[in-house]
């Protein structure tokens, strides 16, 4: 049996503006991962068992049209082989929360299946097979879910430009609450972007307004002006309502994670559900942990950016 692993992600910085051409700012979330086994089989044809969602996908069948056969066909016609195989899906990544789900599975699968023939692809392979099927989960995705897990690194995104990374001057505590709602993310863009199209010039504003909150927020992280990047994520944060795609959950918490000593807290992904994230100074973290619990968080990470 091969394995394949792959790391879930938040977005720090510039969601939804980057769909339209602006940077944003994303990390791995190498504690969080979805996993993919493969093995051949004595039986006909290639199955595929989606162990959280308890559903088996058949993959021969080319009118089942899901993203897990599709990325097992995608893969298997770019590795140029074919066999009789069993795949085995599991994720500690929670469904439609922002921290990329759906990319992580997918490139767990593509690198099972790499190991199982033998071959090796590159980062650069991995995100544009997965980037086909995140046109399923998201209608018009930017790239950057599949790109910062396949690279397993912090990225500085464009759209169509060659990705950067970016530099974390002071390493920091990042904390993660999640709302517990799933929030699709299809649902969300589709959503901008019915905005977008009735009022351009507004969305654009809203737009260039978070492109200059990520150049500021990359200049702060390279230069170890981490006190800053709590404004920020406020600042990002308002401009994400204005979008449309925050919710009152997601603002309970926010609420409750400042109070608590956060000195800045936005949500992350797709939003209107979802995960929040605060920047913390250190000392404060396990306070803010605690009172985004109580606040009723499903869940929290802490996790050290460096
Ligand atoms: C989803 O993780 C981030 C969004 O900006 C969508 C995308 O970039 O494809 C909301």
């Amino acid at each position: 049996m091969t394995v394949g692993t792959a790391c879930g992600k938040i977005i720090l910085f510039g969601e939804h503006a980057v769909v339209y051409g602006r940077p944003a700012l994303a990390v791995p979330l190498s504690q969080l991962r979805a996993r993919a086994f493969v093995e051949s089989r004595a039986e006909q044809g290639i199955v595929i068992h989606a162990r959280d969602l308890k559903r088996d996908i058949p993959v021969n069948d080319s009118t089942v049209d899901d993203a897990l056969a599709t990325i097992t066909r995608l893969t298997l016609n770019k590795l140029g082989v074919t066999g009789n195989l069993e795949i085995t899906v599991e994720s500690d990544i929670p469904v439609a929360s922002g921290l990329g789900s759906g990319a992580a599975i997918s490139s767990a699968i593509v690198r099972a299946l790499a190991a199982h023939f033998h071959q090796s692809l590159a980062a650069s392979e991995i995100s544009a097979l997965v980037y086909e099927t995140e046109k399923m989960y998201h209608g018009t995705p930017s790239g950057i879910d599949n790109t910062v897990i396949a690279y397993e690194q912090a990225i500085r995104f464009v759209r169509g430009q060659p990705i950067t990374a970016f530099q974390i001057a002071r390493p920091f505590t990042l904390v993660i609450a999640n709302t517990g709602i799933a929030s699709p993310t299809k649902i969300t863009v589709g959503d901008v972007r019915r905005g977008w199209e009735q009022d351009k010039a507004r969305y654009e504003t809203i737009f260039d307004d978070i492109a200059e909150i990520v150049a500021r927020a990359q200049d702060a992280l390279a230069r170890g002006e981490n006190l800053l990047l709590g404004e920020l994520m406020t600042r990002n944060q308002r401009a994400l309502e204005s979008l449309d795609v925050s919710s009152r959950e997601i603002e309970n918490l926010i609420d409750a994670g400042m109070r608590a000593g956060a000195s800045g807290g936005k949500l992350s992904g797709g939003g209107r559900g979802g995960n929040v994230i605060f920047y913390v100074a250190d000392e404060r973290a396990e306070e803010v942990r605690r009172a985004v619990v109580e606040a009723g968080a499903a869940n929290v990470i802490l996790t050290r950016l460096f």
